[in-house]
C-alpha cells in the first residue's frame, strides 16, 4: 500500500513539474507575442492619400466626427442638403467637409477656431446666420485636432496639398 502511495506521489509530483514549466512555457512565448504585437500598434501610422497620420488619431477623429458632427454635416461630410441656399430665416445651413464644400479653402488655424468657437469668432453680421456650435467645453484640443485630422483624410492628395498652403 505505502509503496504504491510513494510511486503515485512521485507520478502526481512530476507530473506537477510538467504543469509548471508547461505553465511558464505558456508565459514566456505570451509575453514575446505580445511584445512582437504590440510595438507596431503604439507607433501605427497610416497612408492617408500622401500624408500620413497616426492610426490612433484617425481613429478618434472619425469616432468624434460621427458623434458630434455627422448630424449635421452627413455621414459621409456631404453636408446639408441644398446646403448652398440659406434657411427660411436666412442662417446657413451645413456645409460638406468633403472636397465639394470649401472647408479646404481655409487653413487650418481658421478650421480649428471655427472648430473650438462656433460662430463666436465670426463678423458679428454673420454670428446670427451660423448655426455652427461651439466645442472648446466639449471637446479637447486633441479631439479637436483629431476631428480635423479625420476630416482632412477624405481629401485628395492634391486636395490636401492645396489646402496646407493656406
Ligand atoms: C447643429 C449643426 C452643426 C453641428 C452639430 C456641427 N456643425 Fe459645423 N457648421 C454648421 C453650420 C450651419 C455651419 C455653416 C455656418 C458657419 O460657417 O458658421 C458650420 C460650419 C463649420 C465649419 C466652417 C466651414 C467653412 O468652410 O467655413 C467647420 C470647420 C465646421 N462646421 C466643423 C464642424 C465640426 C468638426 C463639427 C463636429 C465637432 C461640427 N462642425 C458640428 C453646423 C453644425
Amino acid at each position: 500500500m505505502a509503496k504504491k502511495k510513494r510511486r503515485r506521489t512521485k507520478q502526481t509530483s512530476l507530473q506537477r513539474w510538467g504543469y509548471v514549466i508547461g505553465i511558464m512555457l505558456i508565459l514566456v512565448f505570451g509575453a514575446v507575442w505580445l511584445n512582437v504585437n504590440k510595438g507596431p500598434v503604439q507607433s501605427d501610422t497610416v497612408q492617408v492619400n500622401s500624408v500620413s497620420m497616426a492610426l490612433d488619431e484617425l481613429t478618434l477623429g472619425k469616432a468624434i466626427y460621427a458623434e458630434n458632427c455627422a448630424a449635421c454635416h452627413g455621414v459621409n461630410l456631404e453636408g446639408e442638403e441644398n446646403w448652398q441656399e440659406p434657411n427660411e430665416d436666412g442662417s446657413f445651413k451645413a456645409p460638406p467637409h468633403d472636397e465639394t464644400g470649401h472647408t479646404w479653402h481655409h487653413s487650418d488655424a481658421y478650421l480649428l477656431s471655427r472648430i473650438r468657437f462656433g460662430t463666436q469668432d465670426l463678423d458679428t453680421g454673420l454670428q446670427s446666420q451660423s448655426n455652427m456650435p461651439a466645442y472648446e467645453d466639449v471637446l479637447t484640443n486633441q479631439e479637436i485636432e483629431a476631428v480635423l485630422g479625420y476630416i482632412k483624410s477624405n481629401w485628395s492628395a492634391d486636395i490636401q496639398e492645396i489646402q496646407a498652403e493656406r
